[in-house]
């Protein structure tokens, strides 16, 4: 763990613990649209009442897929989960909104970061920035084995 000069680990906690605080009620992006918007229900829970995490997996697996497929122009199959970080808890009735974007391009292979954000309450709404994740996808053709993705699709 990095330590800042002159801080104590708990002087540290307590930074951290301040970032956090500061990432809530946020504002959504406004420099691009979300691939997906949803809300999850009831039977999305865990047995603590917050939302399970491998629904939001799911959900995030969808929006990258969506966004892989496209640059892609095709198939794609999910080959790596890279980093996935739950900043927030999800609750049932949170309107979620999910960014992707493609970062990298390879060979037959795309890296996509995937953010989430929760809008929650009505009229006075807060928003959090939720889940962060990287996923690598693959473009595959119909016998499922990788294929070249396009280096300049303009
Ligand atoms: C995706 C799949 C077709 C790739 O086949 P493969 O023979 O492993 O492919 P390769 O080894 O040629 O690698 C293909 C690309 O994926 C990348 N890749 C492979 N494993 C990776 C990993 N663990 N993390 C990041 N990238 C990876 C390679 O670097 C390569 O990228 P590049 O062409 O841009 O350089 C195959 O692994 C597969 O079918 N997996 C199951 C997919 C699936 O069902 N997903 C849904 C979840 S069950």
């Amino acid at each position: 763990m990095v330590h800042y000069s002159g801080q104590t680990p708990d002087m540290h906690r307590e930074h951290e613990l301040n970032l956090d605080m500061e990432q809530e009620n946020i504002s959504l992006p406004t420099d691009r649209e979300p691939v997906l918007r949803l809300t999850p229900l009831p039977g999305d829970v865990n047995m603590h009442g917050d939302i399970f995490g491998g629904w939001i997996m799911s959900q995030v697996d969808i929006a990258g897929g969506i966004t892989a497929a496209r640059r892609a122009r095709g198939r794609v199959a999910t080959v790596a989960v890279n980093a996935f970080v739950f900043k927030h808890p999800v609750l049932v009735g949170d309107l979620l909104s999910l960014y992707a974007q493609v970062v990298r391009v390879g060979r037959t292979s795309l890296t996509v970061e995937v953010e989430v954000y929760a809008e929650r309450g009505v009229p006075d709404t807060e928003v959090y920035r939720v889940t962060e994740a990287t996923l690598t996808f693959v473009a595959v053709g119909a016998d499922r084995r990788p294929r070249p993705v396009d280096p300049d699709p303009r």
